[in-house]
């Protein structure tokens, strides 16, 4: 499989130009209320309120709280955005009418009430420590989000994440560059809609001076290629021992 590179800085962009993309966050306070009307055990689709008959199914499925409460927020976070987003249509739906479901390959996908499936944005999620985290991105435009928890990492993770060529000194022990670098590796594996089927070093930020830029190799280059080679553009952010990261492309010209 033949190798490419693009090459776009993972500096933040200090100018006031307008994101592509829209960002929602819930923690668990707020899926708390929604949270213990699904876990009573006369729960139905009417008491929950919120969620579609097939999320309500899910919902109830997860065996471990956590992880049933982070799915949630992010079905909170993604239904605030897609209701933003439909009613710019003049589509106005009940969030039960609105349900973010996954596609084979894991990722969301967004049905309407009838089954039908909404493709006029995409959506990405990422969820941590109770959690949740929802990107919006319009039409012709692509994005993947991750966030995660700034601790440490076991050397023996951080030596088979990264590449050498991403290496710094900095990646020795500060745990903010670490997770920085993960995050930015998940959402470009969200973008790219392959998870980490393809290998971690096929996603490749190599440090230049001071910033980091991506290169892409083997299936993700592969998996660039499918999608017609459009620029990446990204952006992180610390908040609350965090790291949120977002890849994005803006409906610009493709790359050469
Ligand atoms: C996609 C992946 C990187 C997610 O990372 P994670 O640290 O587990 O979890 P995060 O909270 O950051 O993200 C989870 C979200 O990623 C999204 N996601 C999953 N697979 C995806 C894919 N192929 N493309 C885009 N998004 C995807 C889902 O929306 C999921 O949230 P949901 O289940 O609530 O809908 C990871 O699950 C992965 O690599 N999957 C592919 C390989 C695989 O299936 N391995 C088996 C488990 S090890």
């Amino acid at each position: 499989m033949g190798e490419s590179s693009i090459l776009e800085s993972t500096q933040p962009e200090t100018e006031s130009y307008e994101k592509p993309f829209r960002i929602e966050t819930i923690d668990a306070a707020e899926t708390a209320p929604v949270l213990e009307r699904l876990e009573a055990e006369d729960a139905t689709l009417e008491s929950v309120e919120i969620l579609g008959p097939e999320e309500f199914k899910k919902g109830r499925s997860f065996k471990i709280q956590k992880r049933r409460r982070e799915w949630l927020a992010a079905r909170l976070a993604a239904k605030r955005l897609l209701n933003w987003r439909l009613q710019q249509e003049g589509i106005y739906l009940k969030p039960s009418q609105i349900q973010i479901l996954n596609k084979e390959n894991g990722a969301p996908s967004v049905v309407l009430e009838g089954g039908k499936i909404y493709d006029r944005c995409m959506i990405s999620i990422s969820h941590s420590r109770g959690t949740g985290v929802a990107a919006i991105a319009p039409p012709d435009c692509l994005i993947g989000v991750d966030l995660e928890a700034i601790e440490p990492r076991a050397s023996s993770f951080l030596t088979i994440m990264a590449h050498d060529d991403e290496w710094s000194n900095a990646m020795d022990s500060d745990l903010t560059e670490q997770t920085r670098l993960w995050t930015l590796k998940e959402a470009v594996a969200k973008l790219l809609e392959t998870g980490f089927t393809i290998g971690f070093h096929d996603v490749r930020f190599p440090l230049h001076g001071d910033e980091r830029r991506l290169e892409l190799h083997n299936k993700a280059a592969a998996a660039f290629e499918r999608i017609n080679s459009p620029v990446i553009h990204f952006d992180s952010f610390v908040q609350n021992d965090e790291v949120l990261s977002i890849a994005y492309t803006a409906g610009e010209p493709a790359h050469a």
